[in-house]
């Protein structure tokens, strides 16, 4: 090899080895999920109602589900996980969408489920939409927080994920946390760690109360209301029989159980920070009225 060919070879291998070290460092202290691997609607899912209001664009890449005045429709699931990191891509309905709500959330079975919740509400044509997160444990929920979104979410596919663990369970748009529920069990409050859940979405007409507290109704005459999916990514601890779900529960190994997926970083608590100072209209661990003491996990999860 000629010498400056050589000199430049050896910078170039530096360069590399350089990102490499960076890029592991940023993989100890960094905490975003792991980048989801999109595939289609049929790997993970299967329609749970109205099977015929889905439409299936491009092999599944991509589905359509359809709210008409006859009935809404849903999918779920094949399987029932047990941690992992879960992620779904989605375009609200565009235009007109008031009393109409579209829900993305893991539950498992049972009196005393466990449930973690996406839900978007819908509002009359250029008012905002308000996107609902809420957690259930042992089959309590009034967690209730609200916040409204910094972009239009039916103008394209956003992505809405859960990275749940033993030590919390996050809530992300686009890679911004927007929510964090700590494993609070320390102090009393019970964490979903032992009940496995599948995946539910849908959209139904819900204007008794979706918007305005109920005030806007839906108007049928711009029916069907389309919301758009796309991803389908599911990375979770497959968690069907007593012995899986034994493994999932104390295994430890996966990689949303290292030290990175523990707990959110500086940088993630700022952005979760400005989501609350921007953008939050409801959280109920500020409700003094529903709640006149502090419900312990807000204390851990920063979030009064
Ligand atoms: C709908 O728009 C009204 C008026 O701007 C607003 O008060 C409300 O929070 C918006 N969102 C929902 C889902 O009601």
């Amino acid at each position: 090899m000629e010498m400056m060919t050589k000199k430049y070879y050896d910078w170039v291998v530096g360069v590399i080895l350089l990102y490499g070290v960076c890029s592991g460092i940023v993989g100890v202290f960094g905490v975003a999920p792991k980048k989801a691997v999109d595939v289609p609607f049929q790997k993970n899912y299967v329609p749970s109602w109205s099977a015929d209001h889905i439409k299936y664009i491009n092999g599944g890449k991509e589905a359509q589900l359809l709210l008409d005045k006859y009935s809404g429709t849903g999918f779920q699931s094949r399987d029932a996980y047990l941690f992992g990191h879960f992620s779904m891509r989605i375009k609200t309905v565009p235009g007109d969408s008031a009393g109409i709500v579209i829900a993305f959330y893991l539950s498992s079975q049972g009196a005393e489920h466990d449930e973690i919740d996406f839900e978007i509400l819908g509002n009359r044509t250029g008012q905002p939409s308000i996107l609902q997160t809420n957690v259930f444990t042992g089959g309590k929920g009034d967690r209730e927080q609200r916040i409204f979104f910094w972009f239009d979410p039916s103008k394209l596919f956003h992505t809405y994920s859960i990275l749940w663990n033993m030590y919390m369970i996050a809530f992300l748009v686009d890679d911004v946390p927007i929510r964090v529920f700590k494993n609070s069990k320390d102090i009393g409050v019970r964490f979903p760690f032992n009940q496995p859940m599948k995946l539910y979405s849908s959209l139904w007409n819900a204007d008794d109360w979706a918007t305005s507290g109920g005030k806007e109704k839906t108007d049928w005459s711009k029916a069907p209301f389309t919301a758009s999916y796309s991803s389908f990514h599911i990375d979770g601890c497959d968690a069907a029989t007593p012995q899986e779900i034994k493994t999932c529960a104390t295994s430890g190994m996966k990689w949303w159980d290292q030290k990175a997926f523990q707990d959110l970083d500086g940088y993630q608590y700022r952005r979760l920070k400005w989501v609350r100072q921007k953008f939050t209209i409801y959280n109920y661990c500020t409700d003094r009225s529903r709640y006149p003491s502090v419900p312990p996990e807000c204390v851990r999860d920063r979030d009064i």
